[in-house]
Parts: C-alpha cells; structure tokens; sequence
C-alpha cells in the first residue's frame, strides 16, 4: 500500500532541489506527494538558516506540528536541511515529536533513516561525508532514474558546499568544504535531463563558478562543453562570485547561444569598508570593471543581485554606496536583505550596532530605486525583439503563453502555432507590473 509524503521547503534552489532529491528516494519506497500535512504518514521540513526569519519560520512550522503528532502517532518528523546541521541533536531534545534531524550531506542516506523511524529509532544524522566516488553520484542517479524534470527545467547540482567564509554567511558551516563534481556525472546527468523533457538547464552552486576539477577543468570547460549538448536549447548557472568570474566567462557567455545572457551576481554591498569586513575579498572597482567588460561584449545582458543592508559598521555613507551601485548598474532584479546574525560566523563577534529601525528604512529606499529603475528598464524593452522559451499556458488568457526571455524576465507571448517547450522569437508590446507581453514574429 503507498504511503504518503508532505514535505516543506525553505530557502534556496540548492534546497528545492534537495526536496526533489528526497521525492526521488522516496518514490520507490511507494510514498507519494500530497500538499497537505494533515494527511501525510511522513513530513519533512527541509530547512534554511541564512538569516534569522527563515530559522524562526522552520520552529512555528514545528510547533504546529505538535498536535498532530499527538493525534497521529504513527506518524515520521524528519528536519532535513541547513537548520538541521546547524543545530543537531539539540533539536531532538527541544521537540521530542521529531523523529530525525538529517543534514545535507546525509541526504543519500533518507530512506535507511525513514526506515528506522518507522521502527521508533530517533537519530541525529550530521555527519560530514566525503563526496566522492558513490556518493556522489548516487543521489542524482536515483532522481535520474524517476526521470525528474520540473516542467522543462533540470536542476544539477555541480558543487556542494562553499570554502569562501563570506563572514555574515552561516552556509559554509551548514553545507560544509566546497567539492566539485566529475565532469562525467554532470554531463550524464544533463543527457539523461534532456532525454527526459529539459530543454533548459540550471546549474547549481553555493559559488558555482568556483568549480574545478583537477588543474585544467575549470567552470568554463565545464560550460563549454555542456553549451555542445544535442536538444539543449537554455544553459543557465547560479550563483557565481563576483572574484571568480572573469573576461573569459563573458566572452563565452556572448559566444554561445544557448547560455543565456543572464547572470545573478551579488555584490552584498558598495561599501569597500564594508566589502573588506564581510570577506568578500574583492573591491567594488573590481566588480564594476567585470560588469563593464560584460556589458561590452553583451550590450543586452540581463544582470540580477543580493545585498545585505545594515551590516555592523555601516555608515550611511557606505549605504549612498550601495545605492550609487544600483544606479550605475541598473540590475534587473536586486534581492535586498537586512543583516542578520547568524551563530558561528566571523561576525557574529561585531556589534550588530545598525538599529532594526535604520536597516527597515535602508531596505525600503532600495526596494524604492529598484522599482524605479526596472520600471524604467520595463518600458525600454518595448518594441524589443527577445527570445523566449514558452513554459506553460497562461491560465487567465486562453491561446496565450507564459516562459521567460534570456535575460530571465517573464512574459507573456500572444500568437498562432505556440506550443509549451518551443523557443520563439517575439516582439515585446507592452507591461504590466513585472510581466512584459509580446507578440510572436
Ligand atoms: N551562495 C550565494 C548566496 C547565499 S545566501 C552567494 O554567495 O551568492 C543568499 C543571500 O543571502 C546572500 O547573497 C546574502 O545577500 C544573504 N545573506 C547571507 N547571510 C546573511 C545574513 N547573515 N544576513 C542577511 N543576509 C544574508
Ligand atoms: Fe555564503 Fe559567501 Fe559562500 Fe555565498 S560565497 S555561500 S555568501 S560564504
Ligand atoms: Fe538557506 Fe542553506 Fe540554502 S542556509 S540559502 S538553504 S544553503
């Protein structure tokens, strides 16, 4: 008799890809997905803990939680993710209704765990595995085997981990050393993807164009070769850092076709003082200059980022910078955050000295210019040609079609002969909000 699964994900794409891990293990256990808890035989949360509100959002979800375990008590608890390594055992002491607390590097290990939760053994599984040979490849195999392609998009995960030490970031301590994949595993990985339906694929990495493999296999082979793959039509990455990428990463970008011109490339703050004390370890001249160097070789490149507001020490001189960065730039998309003490980091020793009240205001003032900088960049795209990749059917407006231009904007395409999964080229007529709308050439 099949059983039934609910699990709930927090944070980043390397987490949502996790999650499709754990549905592949699972399913020839016999479980099934539903979306919702009350019916679930097994719930797992799979966790964040980059900022303090996502940790927080993982306790109430716990707590709720409680109340159906008293009334279910066969029911499995598993705390899967960067919460779960963050915290270990204690969890199982601070809510005695979990079962298991698993972290990301023992992931492969779920159905054993699941297996003997169903037989009343709680366990704390955090330890740091080697991710070579077997390990390596066997959880991607097994998703390989179900065939998982969510829509026409395909997740690979090319490195895990992250060996830079950012000093706000708790990521390293959650995730552990960086470690890349072989080249052989990804680029089986991406054949049996596009076997399977993807025509576009994302590969993932805490700072994914750190990956190296050996002396001379670096991110740009592996970009290279995979831009050779039959049938792939979207080659896109996130995210890389700023002191790794390079000219030649650009000159490739603007070469290939099928790597789209889009790149998520945080640069945290303007600040150089700021930029110092967070580790990041390049200066805000050298991000320029990249991006500049980008902009040349793709006049229309796509360009989204984080920054964190707020840091300890930061001036409102430092934050003018930041603003200053988002006017030079002009980012597509910019994902602000207020700074956020995470246990165990470098910075966790520095007087979090910016009052909440200072970070809200920073915050809201680049939530403001963004939305007046896109808005602007919206309305050039006007009488654009671009093209687009057309994912799903537009639900509201029957014979329309919903994708996403290179640059990674959505969009809606009017026209006859669409079809989901085909790459077309449009003439952009309009927007509404962050939506453009075209019509097909
Ligand atoms: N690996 C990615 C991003 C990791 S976390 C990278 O390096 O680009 C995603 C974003 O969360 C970061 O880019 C940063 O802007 C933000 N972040 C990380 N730690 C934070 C903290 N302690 N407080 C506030 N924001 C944080
Ligand atoms: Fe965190 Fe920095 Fe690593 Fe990104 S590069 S995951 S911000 S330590
Ligand atoms: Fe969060 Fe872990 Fe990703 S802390 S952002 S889920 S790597």
């Amino acid at each position: 008799m099949s059983k039934s699964v609910y699990i709930k994900t927090y944070g980043c794409q390397m987490n949502e890809h996790d999650t499709q891990r754990m549905f592949g293990m699972l399913a020839p256990m016999d479980f099934i997905s539903v979306n919702d808890p009350e019916e679930a035989d097994l719930i797992l949360l799979n966790t964040c803990s980059v900022r303090a509100n996502p940790e927080n959002k993982v306790y109430s979800f716990l707590g709720a939680l409680r109340p159906l375990k008293e009334r279910k008590p066969g029911l499995i608890i598993g705390v899967a993710g960067c919460v779960a390594q963050q915290v270990g055992k204690s969890l199982l002491k601070r809510a005695p209704h979990v079962d298991f607390v698993l972290g990301p590097d023992n992931l492969f290990r779920l159905p054993e765990f699941v297996e003997d939760a169903s037989h009343g053994k709680r366990g704390c599984y955090t330890d740091w595995q080697t991710w070579e040979g077997s390990v390596s490849e066997f959880v991607p195999e097994v998703w390989q085997e179900q065939g998982r392609v969510e829509g026409l998009r395909g997740y690979i995960a090319i490195t895990k981990g992250c060996n830079n030490y950012c000093s706000y970031c708790i990521v390293p301590h959650t995730r552990g050393r960086e470690v890349s994949r072989s080249p052989e595993g990804i680029l089986r990985e991406a054949r049996s993807m596009i076997k399977n339906g993807a025509k576009e694929i994302w590969l993932l990495g805490q700072n994914v164009n750190s990956y190296q493999v050996g002396e001379d296999y670096g991110f740009y082979e592996l970009l290279d070769e995979l831009s050779h793959l039959e049938g792939l039509l979207r080659l896109r990455f996130t995210s890389p850092h700023p002191r790794d990428w390079n000219d030649r990463l650009s000159d490739l970008m603007a070469a290939r076709p099928v790597l789209c011109n889009y790149v998520h490339l945080p640069f945290q703050a303007g600040s150089d003082t700021i930029l110092m004390v967070m580790r990041r370890k390049h200066s805000i001249a050298d991000y320029l200059r990249k991006i500049d160097y980008l902009r040349r070789v793709i006049p229309t490149v796509e360009i989204s980022t984080d920054l964190i507001v707020g840091f300890p020490g930061e001036t409102d001189e430092d934050f003018t910078c930041t603003l200053q960065v988002l006017e030079e730039v002009r980012f597509s998309q910019v994902f602000p955050f207020k700074y956020s003490v995470r246990p165990g980091t470098r910075a966790e020793s520095l007087e979090d000295d910016v009052p909440r009240k200072v970070k809200e205001e920073r915050l809201a003032q680049v939530i403001s210019l963004q939305e007046s900088i896109n808005k602007k960049a919206q309305d050039d795209l006007v009488g654009s040609q671009q093209t687009v990749l057309l994912e799903d059917t537009n639900k509201r407006k029957e014979g329309f079609y919903n994708g996403r231009t290179d640059g990674f904007r959505a969009i809606t395409v009017a026209g006859d002969g669409l079809s989901i999964g085909a790459l077309v080229h449009v003439c952009v007529t309009g927007c509404k909000g962050h939506w453009l709308h075209a019509e097909k050439l």
